[in-house]
């Protein structure tokens, strides 16, 4: 007799206010296995996770761990039952050190009820040691980046004994080396037989990583199998339920505008210097680089975010005062960050009042936009991006994280900038979303709106623009128009390899 299923949903709802999270999902996850959930952004992946590891109960339907029904009501139940969740934020408390968070809860201590420093330390130690992180107890989490908080709920889970862990888009804000290193740590989990259900948006990992591939749609399952049986066409089909279409941009054939913005010499000590770049109306220019080359850095400062900025930037010729986002916005700059929850949206208001917002990144000033027009668009943005939530009154906290993407950019592109700085435009953002975003970019850029875009994902910029510039270690080293650029040319100038040829 085969083994029963490490997991079994079966039958499966869970509702939320105004919308039916999960409808009757059934399907079963084999031990050792990795299992990818893949879906549209709102389709429910995350709210099956968190049922799953104990932190939203299912409004009906059975969860079974090896043939057992289970409750978990808890994440510390789920934990108990040997089922962990590994989130992409806010999981731990930053104000504390790495092994103060690993041992959280069993914090080892010497007579007198004091902490045991030594012996937590060794103990946290040991624990990272088990999943190959090489990483200082004493940190405190705050100061960690995403990878590396990752990797400590990795071995926090690992410590408890968790034989099945949820993965939720771990690898959507690590850079190549970090998804690198993801890549092997997961293959070493499920060789010691620790079953994974691994959320992601992107095919080509799950494809690269995962044995069977569960997709829900709508809140509804739709297929599972063996990863083996099925292409990665046939899966976006399954997932969005009609065919993507792919068009070449058509602002790539109209002609050029003048010139609306010129950055000289832009520098920001310890961060990059030097740059150099101009861009025109109608004009979409891409900025490729690994993470850390600075090219988030440089959007802030042109956008007057970086007091530190020193150089010269000149919006339709006329010179812009640096480190004033004042100034940038009435230049008629805007810029979507990269870290929506921090930068980009205020959770706890309304889908409506987040769109029509004027509230400046990074600022604590607030400001309403009065214009009925820009209400409206705001609206149609939100609608073209087909935004999923239950009316334009929902909470954005309610939102899924894809949902919530697309809102920060309805919200930027609702205003009325010329010149648009957008930053990872489509992290988390579903396949069938992503291919709403690029079209809405090029009506922008056919507008003659001009674009700079920040992208890790090298196929988004070559899909989307007339150049592409590269960044490497705080320096523009690379300015490679469209007809030139391949995956495999863009890496070489990131990386630094043939360094000779990328002046
Ligand atoms: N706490 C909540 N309150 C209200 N609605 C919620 C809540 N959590 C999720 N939802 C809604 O439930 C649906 C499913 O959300 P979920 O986060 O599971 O989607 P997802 O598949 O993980 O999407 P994404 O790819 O964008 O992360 C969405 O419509 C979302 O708006
Ligand atoms: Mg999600």
């Amino acid at each position: 007799m085969s083994p029963p299923p490490q997991i079994e949903f079966r039958g499966i709802a869970k509702r939320f206010p105004g919308v039916q999270a999960l409808d009757g999902v059934s399907f079963s996850v084999a031990p050792g296995s990795c299992h990818a959930l893949i879906g549209e952004n709102g389709a429910g992946k995350s709210t099956l996770g968190k049922i799953l590891a104990g932190i939203l109960s299912a409004d009906a339907g059975t969860l079974l761990l090896e043939g057992r029904p289970i409750t978990p009501a808890t994440p510390l139940e789920a934990r108990a039952l040997g089922i962990a969740m590994v989130h992409q934020e806010l999981a731990f408390c930053p104000n504390l050190s790495v092994a103060e968070n690993l041992c959280l809860g069993d914090l080892p201590t010497r007579r007198g009820g004091w902490v045991d420093r030594a012996a937590l330390h060794r103990r946290a130690r040991a624990l990272l040691a088990e999943i190959g992180a090489d990483l200082d107890p004493a940190r405190l989490i705050g100061s960690l980046s995403t990878a590396q908080e990752q990797l400590v709920q990795i071995a926090a889970a690992i410590g408890t004994g968790a034989r099945v862990i949820v993965m939720d888009e771990p690898s959507s804000s690590l850079s190549a080396g970090e998804t690198r290193e993801l890549f092997r740590l997961v293959r070493s989990l499920t060789a010691r037989g620790i079953t994974l259900v691994y959320v992601s948006h992107r095919l080509e990992e799950l494809f690269a990583l995962c044995d069977t591939l569960t997709v829900l749609r709508d809140g509804r399952h739709v297929w599972t199998g063996p990863i083996r049986q099925t292409t990665p066409g046939e899966v976006v089909t399954r997932m969005i339920g009609r065919e993507l279409r792919v068009e070449t941009p058509t602002h790539l054939t109209q002609t050029l505008g003048a010139e609306v913005l010129r950055v000289e010499d832009l520098s920001s000590p310890g961060r990059f210097s030097g740059v150099e770049l101009s861009l025109r109306a109608g004009e979409v220019v891409g900025l490729a680089g690994l993470v850390g080359a600075g090219r988030s850095e440089t959007l802030q400062a042109i956008f007057g975010l970086d007091p530190r900025a020193e150089g010269r930037v000149f919006v339709r010729g006329q010179p812009l005062r640096l480190g004033s986002v004042d100034a940038a916005l009435a230049a008629g700059l805007g810029l979507l960050p990269e870290d929506r929850k921090r930068q980009g949206l205020v959770l706890g208001l309304t889908c409506r009042e987040n769109v029509s917002l004027a509230a400046l990144p990074a600022l604590s000033r607030f400001g309403w936009v009065r214009r009925a027009a820009e209400r409206t668009q705001a609206r149609h943005f939100s609608e073209r991006l087909r935004v999923k939530a239950p009316n334009i009154e929902s909470l954005v906290a309610g939102l899924s994280g894809g949902n919530q993407q697309k809102i920060a950019l309805a919200k930027w592109l609702a205003r009325s900038c010329d010149i648009l700085l957008i930053d990872e435009p489509t992290r988390g953002v579903d396949v069938g979303a992503k291919a709403e975003i690029y079209p809405l970019l090029d009506e922008l850029a056919r507008e003659g709106k001009a674009i700079l875009v920040v992208s890790s994902e090298l196929p988004e910029l070559l899909g989307l623009c007339r150049r592409i510039l590269v960044m490497r270690a705080g320096r523009l080293v690379g300015d490679v128009p469209r007809a030139d650029a391949t995956e495999a040319s863009l890496m070489r100038l990131m990386a630094g390899v043939a360094a000779d040829c990328a002046a």
